[in-house]
């Protein structure tokens, strides 16, 4: 994969959305023209930029240059030393996936985030169900690979999966709940707040002291839940994509 700066080709995007795509995570005003620079030399077709929405000199660069924003991601933490962890109503049913749980925890990622209002359904020009399966394989690939998820918990009624969530450390201090749902049929029950509590357990297990976790700010049910935790508001970044269409 080519990289300069900041931004590196997505092989991932290529092959779901058949165009060439890079990705930007963090852009400042030093790496966007460095950036732009490389979408140009690549041939790349969309770009996929980052930026935090408190830099709003780069907000405007890419408004400038014909970015669109796709979505506003909103990220929160929690203190799992100074506030105590809550109790877990539901941990007889939560339990690390086996092998053999993926196909399940296929079905309830496709159910879950069925029409999902991430970056990708937000631009038109993508087409809806690749849109869909992005965050499908973003679960399948936490199942199957220690890159993208250390662990992942599932909530089981018998042998009926029900709610997936994938856990992640990102340095020793600190990590994430990075992507979970629940069957449309469970929504509403408490079971996310509980696959929360089972995380923040997982990291203050592994010594851990923050939880982060972030998510569209348009995706009220978590941050309610989030909230009611004890998380607390960090940063935000917005999401743009900037075609190149000559
Ligand atoms: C978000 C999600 C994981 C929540 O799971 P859940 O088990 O239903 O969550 P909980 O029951 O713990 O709590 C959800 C809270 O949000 C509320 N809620 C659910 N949908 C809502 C909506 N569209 N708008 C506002 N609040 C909503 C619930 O009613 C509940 O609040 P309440 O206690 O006041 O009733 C689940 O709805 C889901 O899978 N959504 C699609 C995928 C997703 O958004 N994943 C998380 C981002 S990675």
């Amino acid at each position: 994969m080519k990289q300069t700066d900041g931004v590196a080709l997505s092989a991932i995007d290529e092959e779901r959305f058949g165009i060439r795509v890079a990705r930007a995570n963090l852009v400042t005003a030093e790496t966007w023209p460095v950036i732009m620079d490389f979408c140009r030399a690549n041939q790349v077709k969309m770009l996929i930029a980052r930026c935090y929405t408190s830099d709003i000199a780069v907000t405007q660069a890419m408004e400038r240059a014909g970015g669109l924003l796709m979505d506003t991601l909103v990220v929160f933490s929690r203190d799992l030393v100074r506030h105590k962890i809550p109790d877990n109503p539901n941990q007889d049913i939560i339990r690390l996936m086996r092998p053999g749980d993926e196909e399940q925890i296929r079905e309830v990622a496709a159910r879950a985030f069925d029409g999902y209002s991430g970056h990708y359904h937000a631009d038109s020009r993508l087409d809806k169900a690749k849109c869909d399966e992005a965050y499908i394989s973003w679960a399948m690939r936490s199942c199957v690979s220690k890159e993208i998820a250390d662990d992942v918990y599932v909530a089981a009624h018998g042998d009926k999966i029900i709610g997936f969530i994938t856990m992640q450390l990102n340095t020793p201090e600190e990590g994430q709940a990075t992507i979970g749902g629940v069957l449309p049929e469970a929504q509403g029950k408490g079971l996310y707040r509980s696959f929360l509590i089972t995380g923040m357990e997982w990291l203050l297990a592994k010594q851990a002291a923050t939880m982060v976790v972030s998510t569209q700010i348009t995706n009220i049910a978590v941050q309610k839940v989030w909230v009611r935790l004890g998380f607390e508001p960090r940063y935000a970044f917005y999401t743009f994509h900037k075609w190149f269409d000559d």
